[in-house]
């Protein structure tokens, strides 16, 4: 009764920030992300019979239980988990280790499980989680309820060599986690405007990535990142998750895209920054990037696969 998974961290090009409903995890609103081929989370879960308590964190507790009501075993598990990348700063640690922990357990008690059932149980644990399950580029629908709320590939892993580079400002966690910002994301007076241009602007991103269409997903994806931001921002009490150094990434960018040098960013609850480019120009954007002050490291990145077993 043991199993080991690697999940993926997976990068949102339209962004979930805010829920319908805080239990379920339900979004307000649709979103849409590329998995990373290297970084993510192996875990390993061992349901042990005779193990007096769980050996993992309090939220991991919580949705072993919903996998323990699924398999019908009143079992502990050992978890041991592992990020190949800085925890808790902006580059989406629970989304890659819920992902990893529902593949892990749900396996580990021989359960059998479709893509969709297990996008919709990593919800559960992390919503962010759900689309670090499918392959590739991947929509998760926000859905009517809890049955119809899981995330699905809409383009395959090689529909498009895109590449993405992680630019890690500094191994700081973050003080409001993304769980606590995101009760606070109807606060702001920008929340309802954004959510009312997110439909539109999923329907626009899903015709570029199918024409290949560069600049397209660039501007609509740093307009969607900067909207998020703003609702943060605007928050009571109010949000800054960045750092000078994020806002010296963001204004450089900005200078060699107009000096003909294309690249475009997002940024999640946290200071690192993601930079998407095409393969012509990513070993001069690495170059340039890891001379910027304040930039401790660049790590190279494609569209990568969803979570999968190891072992
Ligand atoms: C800014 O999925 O971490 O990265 O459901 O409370 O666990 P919980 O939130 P989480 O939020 C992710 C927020 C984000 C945007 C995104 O990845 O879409």
């Amino acid at each position: 009764m043991k199993a080991t998974a690697f999940a993926p961290v997976n990068v949102a090009l339209i962004k979930y920030w805010g829920k319908r409903d805080e239990k379920l995890r339900l979004p307000v609103n649709s979103s849409l992300s590329v998995n990373l081929t290297k970084m993510g989370t192996v875990t390993t879960v061992a349901w042990v019979k005779g193990l007096k308590q769980d050996e993992a964190d309090e939220r991991m507790i919580k949705h072993l239980d919903r996998i323990r009501g699924l398999a019908k075993i009143n079992f502990k598990a050992k978890v041991v988990t592992q990020n190949n990348f800085p925890v808790a700063a902006g580059l989406s640690s629970s989304a890659s280790g819920f992902a990893a922990l529902t593949l892990a357990a749900t396996a580990a008690a021989g359960l059998k499980m479709s893509e969709k059932e297990l996008s919709r149980l990593a919800r559960l644990g992390s919503g962010s989680a759900c689309r670090s399950i499918p392959n590739g580029w991947v929509e998760w629908v926000k859905g009517k309820d809890d049955f119809t709320s899981y995330a699905k590939t809409i383009f395959p892993t090689r529909h498009w060599d895109l590449r993405i580079l992680v630019v890690i400002l500094s191994q700081q966690e973050k003080k409001v986690s993304s769980t606590d910002g995101q009760e606070l994301a109807k606060t702001s007076a920008f929340f309802k405007e954004r959510v009312k241009g997110i439909d539109q602007k999923i329907i626009k991103i899903k015709q570029a990535i199918k024409e290949k269409n560069f600049r397209e997903i660039g501007v609509i994806m740093e307009e969607d990142c900067l909207n998020m931001h703003a609702v943060m921002l605007t928050s009571q009490p109010s949000l800054i998750y960045w750092l000078p150094e994020t806002v010296r990434v963001i204004q450089a960018i900005r200078e060699w895209r107009e000096q003909g040098l294309e690249s475009y960013f997002t940024i999640n609850t946290g200071q690192n920054v993601f930079v998407f480019c095409e393969p012509n120009n990513e070993d001069q954007l690495v170059d340039k990037l890891s001379h910027l002050r304040g930039v401790i490291e660049v790590r190279r990145e494609r569209v990568g696969l969803g979570a999968r077993l190891l072992a």
